[in-house]
């Protein structure tokens, strides 16, 4: 580790580190694998570049909190805590991931704009890095993405281009935009840099709580994991990185189980950030770094939800209780005083999925004409 340390110390800038793109080429979609593309895979994920997006991320992220939950170890039989993401700027991690990737752009990428498509909180991330950078950011999301994603990317200034139900079909409709407006797209999901960026969270779990022993992570494409997998490992190797998904998000569950990609349909679920397709990228980064993957029922996800409200006073959304919900339901065995870390993805919830009436006939506190409050 004092190794890296020294290596990353000796640059003036995180960006220059950047290391040689390869060139990228989209392959035909599957119905599983709709996004593949080459280059990535041939590259690997270092504590190194951890190292780097942390020093590049500077002020604009937020240092999110680490705090013991009772409740939670209670259940659990363990010393459990809590890695408040939801607090994070933009209600998630994602921000840490998409700043990283976007500020080493070129300028030539920057100025003719960029592309993405996503469920929603990577799209929050982009339009946030995308502003601070003064890029121009175009998103597709699909049409059932939960409204206050929606309504958060476009305040962030960002053009925002609805699109299918499903996030293969908004993606698939981003890279023909991208063609015909020359704009370059830029993958959550597929991307080094960007896990890169998002391992920072489990940089920070280890300075806040060096002993941890296991930490469970909403696995969506698994790239959260890779990210909070690469750091712990490079410190401690016997830690165990346990991914959780929801009986309705079950694709790597089933394909890590398999150890090859196996195609899940997924019904309705407020787990938006975990649905859909993986790629052999993101199957092979958690077969190298995921202890285990278990599920929690996604019918007892909405009373998770209003667990932690009532429980630890915050709000936290489908994707991501998906953690606290693998220990209520007892589905992970904890060695007595067991340490615990739990990764709180993001808080962006309509609050009415769980029940909640949150908006009001009349806007109590109405904007001005000019969108101020
Ligand atoms: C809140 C939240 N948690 C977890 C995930 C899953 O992340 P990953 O795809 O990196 O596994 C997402 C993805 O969008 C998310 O929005």
């Amino acid at each position: 580790m004092a190794a890296i340390l020294e290596e990353v110390g000796t640059v003036e800038s995180a960006f220059a580190y950047q290391t040689p793109r390869v060139t990228r080429r989209v392959k035909p979609r599957s119905t599983i694998s709709f996004l593949r593309i080459m280059g990535e895979s041939e590259r690997t994920l270092t504590p190194v570049d951890i190292l780097k997006a942390r020093k590049a991320l500077g002020a604009v992220i937020r240092r999110t909190p680490l705090t013991r939950s009772q409740g939670l170890s209670d259940a659990g039989g363990a010393e459990v805590y809590l890695k408040w993401e939801n607090l994070q700027v933009t209600g998630s991690y994602k921000p840490r991931g998409a700043l990283y990737k976007l500020g080493l752009l070129g300028d030539d990428v920057r100025r003719k704009g960029i592309i993405t498509a996503s469920a929603g909180n990577w799209s929050l991330g982009v339009a946030l890095g995308a502003r601070s950078l003064g890029i121009r950011a175009t998103i597709c999301i699909p049409e059932t993405t939960p409204a206050v994603k929606v309504d958060r990317c476009k305040a962030l200034g960002a053009e925002v281009v609805l699109h299918g139900r499903f996030f293969d079909e908004a993606f698939a409709y981003a890279r023909e935009l991208a063609r015909t407006r020359g704009l370059a797209y830029v993958s959550g999901t597929e991307d080094h840099d960007v896990f890169a960026g998002h391992g920072t969270v489990g940089l920070e779990i280890l300075e806040d709580l060096p002993d941890v022993e296991t930490i469970l992570v909403p696995v969506g494409g698994g790239g959260l994991a890779a990210g909070v997998a690469c750091w712990a490992h490079a410190v401690n190797p016997d830690i165990r990185i346990i991914g959780v998904q929801s009986t309705a998000t079950r694709t790597m569950y089933e394909s890590f189980r398999a150890k090859g990609l196996v195609d899940v349909p997924v019904p309705p679920t407020i787990c938006e950030g975990l649905a859909g397709g993986i790629t052999q990228l993101n199957l092979d980064l958690a077969l190298r770094y995921l202890s285990d993957v278990v599920l929690v029922q996604e019918e007892r996800l909405a009373d998770a939800i209003l667990w932690m409200l009532m429980e630890e006073r915050q709000v936290v959304e489908g994707s991501a209780v998906v953690g606290p919900a693998a220990i209520l339901e007892g589905r992970i065995r904890f060695r007595e005083g067991e340490r615990v870390a739990v990764v709180i993805s993001g808080g962006n919830i309509d609050l009415e999925t769980v029940g909640l009436q949150t908006t009001w006939p009349q806007d109590p506190f109405p904007r001005r004409t000019d969108g101020k409050r």
